[in-house]
Formats: structure tokens, sequence, C-alpha cells
């Protein structure tokens, strides 16, 4: 298959890349930052492609969205996120926060996803895969009101996606994972990491990998599988 997983050069998204070019997939991945994690993923996998963007940046976007046909994709993975998940009390956010989280990581996702659905569209078959946050899951954290309501916007438009195109053969689904230690998280202290583990039914902190296995096997499913999110954390709460 022919996969493109945003956000691949670090944490989740890279431990995605490295499963799918693992079983010799097609990987095209995005990086913004980490050039030096992208090459050295894409020395190891010859199957692997990197591609520089940042999301934030228009021009830099557009850019971006024209490649998107010539890779005639099977699999979309919206896995970046730009920002931060701990931000203030909600009413110490500025509006500038909820502004930029939006441009940043909404209006960059639909972007994407409706250039991937052109050639899903053309192709009858087509794999959209979304990763939101077990932070949907019940009462979200403190501090947390910008990545919530950003990742509930998301979660939204996954279950519209899966409505409007499976007569199509496309899919939308999505995982909704706990904690994992990741550059997104590098700022969580450790008495933090020690309630989550103890929160934990399995008494371990969710990996990257385990949640990548989950979306690997998105991948491979199914068609009549469409519109789910799975949550992917020990199974502490339900969505
Ligand atoms: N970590 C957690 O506890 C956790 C829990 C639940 C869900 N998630 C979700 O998992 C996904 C992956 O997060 P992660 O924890 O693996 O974080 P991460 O290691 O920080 O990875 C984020 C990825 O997004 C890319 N990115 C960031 N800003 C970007 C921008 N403006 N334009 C383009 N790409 C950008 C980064 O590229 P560079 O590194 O090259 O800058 C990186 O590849 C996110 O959707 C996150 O919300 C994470």
């Amino acid at each position: 298959m022919n996969i493109l997983i945003t956000g691949g050069s670090s944490g989740l998204g890279k431990s995605i890349v490295e499963m799918a070019a693992k079983e010799n997939h097609t990987v095209y991945f995005t990086y913004r930052n980490h050039k030096e994690n992208a090459d050295s993923i894409c020395s190891q996998y010859s199957n692997s492609i990197s591609l520089n963007c940042d999301f934030a940046n228009s021009k830099n976007l557009k850019e971006f969205l024209n490649k998107i046909p010539d890779f005639n994709l099977d699999v979309l993975v919206n896995n970046a996120y730009s920002g931060i998940t701990l931000g203030q009390h909600f009413h110490k956010t500025s509006i500038t926060e909820f502004q930029e989280a939006f441009q940043n990581n909404i209006l960059p996702l639909i972007s994407i996803t409706q250039k991937c659905l052109e050639t899903f569209r053309k192709k009858k078959s087509g794999k959209i895969i979304t990763v939101l946050t077990s932070a949907l899951v019940g009462t979200p954290p403190m501090g947390y009101s910008v990545y919530a309501a950003t990742k509930a916007y998301i979660a939204q438009l996954v279950k519209s996606w899966s409505r409007e195109y499976i007569k199509l053969g496309i899919t939308s689904n999505a995982v909704a994972p706990d904690f994992m230690e990741t550059a997104l998280t590098e700022e969580t202290n450790d008495f933090v990491k020690d309630q989550i583990k103890d929160g934990n039914p399995l008494k371990n902190i969710l990996t990257t990998d385990e949640v990548a296995k989950v979306v690997m096997n998105l991948m491979d499913a199914s068609p009549q599988l469409n519109g789910v999110i799975i949550p992917v954390n020990a199974g502490i709460n339900i969505l």
C-alpha cells in the first residue's frame, strides 16, 4: 500500500512509519524540524520517503498539497500535532491560542484530507486514520481546554467522513491513545507520570509502538470497520 503519515519524524508517527516500512509498504511521511530523525529513518528504510512541511506555513503547506496526487495513496494517517497539550486554565488562555490551534492543526488536517480524498474517490477505496486523544474520554485534565477542544473538533470530522465516503469504499476511523512519553509530553514531571502509571490498570505507561500496532490493524481492517474511535488506554474508561 501507499501510505502517508503526517508528523512521522518522532513519537507515535515515527513508530507508525517504521512498522509500515517493515511491512514493505511505500511510506511517505512529513516532518517539520527534525530533519536528522527523518534522514535516519529514510537511510534505514529505502521504501520510506520524507517530506519537509511546516503546516503553520501556508506556502509550505500548499507546495506539499500539490505533491499528494503523485503518491497514489491508499492510506492517510492524520497524526501530526502542532502546539502543546498542557496549557493554562481556560480563563487564562488567550483567544490567540485557540485561533493558532485551529489554524495550525484543524485547517491543515482538513486540506490534507480533502487532497487525499481526490485520490481515494478515484480509486473507490482508501483509509483515513486519525490520531485523537484519550483526553476526549470523560472530562479532560486541567489545562487541556485548547488541546481537547481541538481534538474534539477533529473527532467530529472523523465521524462525518465515515458517513460521507463509505459508499465509495473509503473508511474513516481513529485511535484515542492515553499518555505516551514523546516530545509532545516531555515537560510532564515524574509525579504526574507516576500518577498516570498508577491509574492505568496494567500499571504501565502506554508506548508509541503499542498504539502504532492498533493503527496498523486499522490499515488492514475490512471496510466494515468504519466510523469508530478506538480508545487505547487499557480500558480505563470508554469513549
Ligand atoms: N504523547 C501523548 O501522550 C499523546 C497522547 C494521545 C495522543 N497523542 C497524539 O499523538 C500524535 C503524535 O504526537 P506525539 O506525542 O508523537 O508527538 P511528537 O513526538 O511531538 O510528534 C509530533 C509530530 O508532528 C510534527 N509537527 C509538529 N508541529 C508541526 C507543524 N507545525 N507542521 C508539521 N508537522 C508538525 C512533528 O515534526 P518535527 O518533530 O519534525 O517538528 C512530529 O513529527 C498527536 O496527534 C498527538 O495529539 C499524543
